[in-house]
């Protein structure tokens, strides 16, 4: 899971809980019309729907004799339409070779011949614009939304079992034997295919959200792959064939159908709960829109329901479990003090951090303060469902179905952002990130792009400027602490590189900075800015990232590291609150390490200023990574003798040389110059330099840029510099170019050109 955490609820123990079974034939495919109403198909031809509110059965149709139905699936609710919870229709398929488009009062509104042989599988993309059909004919089939064939996508020998739309509904996943295929509709475009089990493979399933896939075969595995068909986790071999695998609709969480067998899972793969009902084999499984239950279609005839109850939240002394669908209690560990907290509808989502709970349900919002369990404010929601929460110490986010929309502790609506496109359904807490001041979101359409608001007004930061960057952006994280004008968002793109930069984006485009490679997962600290994250083997913690600004040089001295090889594979950071970050192992285990508590508090000396308070716990805590801290803060407050203390402490003698000789520069202008240059700002030093008409000592600066530019001499900006250098002189008077002026070093100069 990722940054800031607790909010995505740390999961301790999860439990699947059977509310009813009934008996009838076979059971061959369930759907969830809404979040409490269910439809099931069984062998004896009828449809029955379940309502779980009023625990209600009742017959929808009994179809001809000769449908024996395979699958299920409810056309999408219409996107943008309010209030709409429930799907009008749905897609059944059947053993004759048909799909038939069913009316939710059970009329049949079309029957399509599709397929020789059954047709195994119907499902409709995102947008509800189409429907894919496969059968035993090997054929994977595209039609209309009124059942007109489009194209038929691909032909094989065998029979297609399973198929799933990808993301953007612009691909569609299906099995061929052994083999996984993802192929796309547009004509030509290339086709993965790679062999993902050792049997039949019997099911797959792909998220919207977290761009993941599932699989399960008669090899009895059931596997997790991400879209490039890369391998992330394969379970033991079971006794039975796995015979169904779903997605919970957040991609948090997946459940897998076996021959008496229900087991719950993270989307890393560890099992969090595993039941043995009397079902015989579970063939299909879904879960409500909600994603809090699930139903599966069984083979000794009965629909098995199950919710999942016992998700825990933790933050500082606090822990709180969901005990039943309406119910949750508090813990102080503490004091083991007591609270239980009564919810009027089922709990959908819920997040703790900063102080405060706040939990949605079907209907409403909650918000709990810690020091007052007993009066929450509650309002009612927009939409019904709520798919994330995210908190900052300011305002909290709830995401559904409709949008985006931030809210104040206490229930004031604060603002809504939106950008053109904007799909609220797949997002989630990597790709959505909340500060004091503003929100940002990564774009799904351009996955390189990230929108940033401010968050009191949700309008777009920068006159809409975006943050772009080279690749595909996997993760982000906003800092937390400090002013609004230094906000920084870190994120980790496809090639796992961490990088950094400012949300600002006026004028000067700010530079995004490699933190790091090898990056999997990051958090920000909650209390002060901080970042750590798993590198590979490797666990480290920036304990002051924007030393890349001031002294790229001594940023690994800024850096604790540790090994994290007895993490294992794919751990990820679950929270990072005060001076702890907790770990969760692929194997679901928890672990918490502790970082030293010096930098949080360094940074707090430092941010109101208390240099000669910050000097003396460098010298009582005697770490070199403090003083190189405290170096790179100094510089980054233009605290010159504090600069020169702590760079001494870590033996960076040419650079206190160098603040020496700003000291014994003549003019005002020209020692703010230097030390502007010193933290890396070029040519806001150039222009001092220029205003106090020293345009001679402007040039110099450009010479030793021009000393940088012949490590790099052909790319753009050392051509760019040398241009730049060139008109200077010119305007010095110069005529000719000074080539001499080139050759000549300055070398105590040379290294304050942070230029990359
Ligand atoms: C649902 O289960 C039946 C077995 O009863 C199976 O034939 C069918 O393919 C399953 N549906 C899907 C979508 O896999
Ligand atoms: C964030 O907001 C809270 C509540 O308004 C405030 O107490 C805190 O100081 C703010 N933090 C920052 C870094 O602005």
């Amino acid at each position: 899971m990722d940054f800031f955490h607790s909010f995505i609820g740390s999961f301790a123990k999860l439990f699947l809980k059977y509310l009813r079974s009934c008996v009838a034939e076979l059971v061959s495919c369930v759907g969830w019309n809404t979040a409490e109403e269910l439809y099931s198909c069984s062998d004896d031809h009828q449809i029955v729907k379940w309502n779980l509110l009023t625990s209600e059965t009742s017959q929808i149709v009994k179809l001809p004799d000769d449908i024996y139905p395979i699958d299920l699936h409810w056309f999408p609710k219409s996107l943008g339409i309010k209030k709409q919870t429930q799907a009008e229709s749905f897609v059944l398929t059947s053993s004759d070779g048909k799909f038939h488009l069913i009316s939710k009062l059970g009329r049949v509104e079309k029957s399509v011949e599709a397929h020789c042989g059954a047709v195994l599988a119907g499902r409709w993309n995102y947008e509800g614009t189409a429907l894919v059909t496969v059968g035993e004919d090997g054929q994977i089939k595209i039609w209309s939304k009124t059942g007109m064939l489009r194209s038929t996508l691909a032909q094989q020998g065998t029979p297609v079992y399973s198929v799933a739309w990808g993301p953007d509904s612009e691909k569609v996943l299906y099995t061929a034997g052994k083999q996984l295929i993802i192929k796309p509709l547009q004509p030509n475009a290339k086709v993965l295919q790679w062999k993902a089990h050792d049997g039949i493979i019997l099911k797959v399933d792909w998220n919207s959200v977290n761009d993941l896939i599932l699989s399960a075969g008669e090899d009895c595995k059931y596997k997790v792959w991400d879209s490039y068909g890369r391998p992330l986790y394969s379970s033991q071999p079971h006794e039975h064939p796995i015979t169904s695998v779903a997605w919970a609709p957040d991609g948090e969480l997946f459940a897998v159908g076996s021959f008496h067998t229900l087991r719950l899972c993270d989307k890393t793969g560890w099992s969090y709960a595993l039941e043995k009902p009397n079902t015989g084999s579970i063939f299909n499984i879904t879960w409500s829109i909600d994603g809090t239950q699930i139903a599966g279609a069984c083979g000794n005839g009965h629909v098995v329901f199950a919710h999942v109850v016992e998700q825990r939240w933790e933050w500082k002394d606090f822990q709180v479990t969901l005990t039943k669908r309406r119910t949750m209690q508090v813990r102080n560990v503490l004091n083991d003090a007591v609270d239980l907290l009564e919810f009027r509808d089922r709990v959908i989502k819920a997040s703790l951090n900063y102080a405060h709970l706040v939990v949605s349900t079907s209907l409403q919002c909650y918000v709990f303060s810690t020091k007052n369990w007993n009066t929450p404010l509650i309002f009612d929601l927009k939409e019904g469902t709520v798919s994330l929460i995210l908190q900052a110490e300011r305002h909290f986010l709830l995401v559904d179905g409709g949008g985006i929309y931030l809210y104040s502790y206490d229930g004031r609506f604060l603002s809504s952002p939106k950008f053109p496109g904007m799909r609220t359904d797949i997002l989630n807490a990597q790709t959505v990130s909340l500060s004091n001041d503003t929100i940002a979101i990564k774009d799904k359409a351009d996955e390189k792009i990230i929108f940033l608001f401010e968050a009191s007004t949700g309008k777009p930061l920068g006159d809409g400027k975006l943050l772009s960057h080279k690749n595909e952006i996997l993760e982000i994280a906003l800092d937390q602490k400090g002013l609004t004008n230094d906000r920084k968002i870190a994120f980790i793109d496809k090639n796992r590189d961490l990088c950094i930069t400012s949300v600002k984006r006026f004028g000067k485009e700010e530079q995004i900075i490699k933190l790091g490679t090898m990056v999997h997962t990051l958090a920000w600290s909650d209390t002060c800015n901080i970042l750590c994250g798993l590198q590979d083997t490797r666990f480290t913690v920036w304990y002051y990232p924007n030393t890349v600004y001031v002294d790229r040089d001594i940023l690994p001295k800024t850096l604790y590291e540790r090994d994290a090889s007895e993490f294992s594979k794919n751990p990820h950071i679950v929270s990072f609150v005060g001076n702890q970050v907790t770990i969760r192992r692929a194997d679901g285990s928890l672990i918490h390490i502790s970082i030293s508590p010096y930098p949080a508090i360094l940074h707090e000396y430092v941010s109101s200023s208390k240099w000669e308070d910050a000097v003396r716990l460098c010298r009582f805590v005697k770490e070199q990574t403090m003083w190189a801290c405290l170096a790179a803060m100094a510089v980054a407050n233009r605290d010159m003798t504090t600069a020169e203390i702590a760079y001494a402490a870590i033996g960076e003698i040419d650079k206190v040389q160098y603040i020496n000789s700003i000291k014994n520069l003549p003019s005002k202008e020209s020692k703010m110059a230097h030390i502007l240059m010193f933290s890396g700002n070029i040519q806001e030093a150039e222009m001092v330099l220029l205003q106090a008409g020293l345009v001679y000592q402007a040039i110099q600066i450009n010479i030793n840029l021009y000393n940088w530019e012949r490590y790099v001499s052909l790319s753009e900006q050392g051509c760019s510099a040398y241009m730049h250098l060139k008109l200077l002189c010119y305007k010095a008077g110069m005529l000719t170019f000074p080539g001499e002026l080139v050759r000549e070093k300055r070398s105590c100069l040379v290294w304050t050109l942070k230029y990359k």
